[in-house]
């Protein structure tokens, strides 16, 4: 079969480098890929969201399956485009997507089917979301109803922190379209975790639980980021709490979909807080995580073309993964999340850890930045501490690096999420 993938980071690399075991694939295209994906898969000069193209490409080159790694194509419609055309595709619909695309629908539909997450509240005018802030008090959490790369959440410790992202939000319109509706919603404290499943309808199959690191900065402060890095699987995380957030989370959400008439084939993402009274969710994506993508799909023992080739046909993909366990950091352009220089020749990394490729370009003579988040150096090992180890002897030292950056402290339990 030749197979698709759709995206550009270090996610979709890393969803190739896994297809590429497949002994099922003919040949293996990205779209549009990076330069450090040459030696596992074509790049096809094609964005992710110009989907006339991308159907053409997959007709003409007889795709037997497309993988869509990114959200802003799926709910562009890029799932309903292929189906349209009778192309097979492993995403959701735009309107299952949605489950992503607007956090008020997501909020709406976990009241609906009783899922647990932080009680919200929905508005559209500043001074009766204002009110509300000052009913419920700080800490309490701003997110911006529509996509906003991940740039739309607000945790304000204080009022006037919360004042100031409704001001952002709905009078200077930061987000603009996607900042015009806000959930304002409760605080959670407690470890963050996330947990992904493969879902074809009523039908759910979960991953590893992995934890990612947002902040941009050792001890969980700065900015957040797309994220610095991960782990999998999640040792404060047991595997009862993974049935129960299955069953009671990815489950209903996956089955509330179904009865709303927005089915949803793809990977569920569930990003969770461990609070006392259980697993709460603090938002859903439906797609894989970046980057926990990175260091869950190493520990998959199964052939992951012919998990998505069964999870479609309805049938149990009967999921294994290694007892090992899988860590990751990223190695970021220095200024990210902010601005950034492009172009800076990648160091070298000496060591057997894997290098997963997000934000890279090659030049005649060297691999260069191209991005916020260049690359991720990752490793497997019988522990967690040992896996970090050989990351962390991999990397250059942070004073060595021109241009770049690395959190220290990967794989390291927070207690709060709050500093
Ligand atoms: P998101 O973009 O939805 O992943 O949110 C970014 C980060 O904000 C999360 O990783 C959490 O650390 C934090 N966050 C979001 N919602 C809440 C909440 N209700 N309580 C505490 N922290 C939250
Ligand atoms: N790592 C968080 C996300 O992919 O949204």
């Amino acid at each position: 079969m030749n197979v698709l993938v759709i995206g550009r980071g270090g996610r979709e690399h890393s969803i190739v480098m896994k297809l590429s075991e497949s002994n099922l694939i003919d040949n293996l295209f990205v779209a549009p890929g990076n330069a450090g994906m040459e030696s596992v898969a074509t790049c096809v000069p094609i964005n992710e969201t110009e989907i006339e193209k991308l159907i053409h490409f997959a007709q003409d080159n007889e795709i037997g399956l497309t993988v869509v790694g990114p959200e802003n194509p799926l709910l562009e419609g890029i799932a309903n485009g292929f189906h349209e055309v009778g192309l097979s595709v492993f995403a959701p619909s735009k309107e299952a997507a949605l489950i992503e695309g607007s956090k008020s629908f997501a909020k709406e539909l976990m009241k609906k089917y009783k899922i647990p997450t932080a009680s919200y509240e929905t508005f559209t005018d500043a001074n009766k979301a204002k009110a509300y802030i000052i009913e419920k008090g700080a800490p309490i959490v701003i997110k911006a109803d529509g996509l906003a790369a991940g740039k739309g959440v607000v945790v304000a410790e204080t009022t006037e922190q919360a004042f100031q992202a409704i001001d952002d939000m709905l009078i200077s319109k930061a987000f603009s379209e996607a900042g015009a509706k806000v959930v304002i919603e409760e605080f959670l404290a407690g470890n963050e975790f996330s947990l992904m499943a493969f879902v074809h309808g009523e039908h759910v199959y979960p991953m590893i639980p992995a934890r990612d690191h947002k902040r941009a900065f050792d001890h969980d402060e700065g900015p957040n980021t797309g994220g610095m890095g991960a782990y999998a699987p999640v040792p404060d995380i047991t595997d009862e709490v993974i049935q129960y957030a299955t069953k009671e989370i990815l489950q209903k959400a996956a089955s509330g979909l179904v009865t709303e008439g927005r089915s949803f084939t793809g990977i569920l993402y569930a990003g969770l807080i461990m609070t006392e009274a259980g697993p709460k969710v603090i938002e859903f994506n439906a797609r894989f995580g970046d980057p926990e993508t990175q260091v869950v799909l190493p520990l998959l023992k199964n052939d992951l073309l012919q998990v998505f080739l069964d999870v479609l046909d309805g049938k149990n993909p009967e999921l294994t993964w290694e007892e090992q366990s899988c860590l990751g950091v990223v190695l970021a352009s220095e200024g990210y999340p902010g601005p950034y220089q492009k172009n800076t020749p990648l160091p070298a990394l000496a060591g057997e850890s894997f290098v997963v490729y997000a934000g890279v370009n090659k030049t005649e003579t060297a691999f260069v930045s191209n991005g916020g988040r260049v690359l991720l150096v990752g490793a497997k090992r019988t522990s967690l501490e040992d896996a970090g180890k050989l990351v962390y002897s991999t990397l250059p030292p942070n004073e060595e690096l021109k241009g770049f950056f690395y959190r220290t402290d990967i794989g390291k339990l927070k207690e709060d999420t709050l500093k």
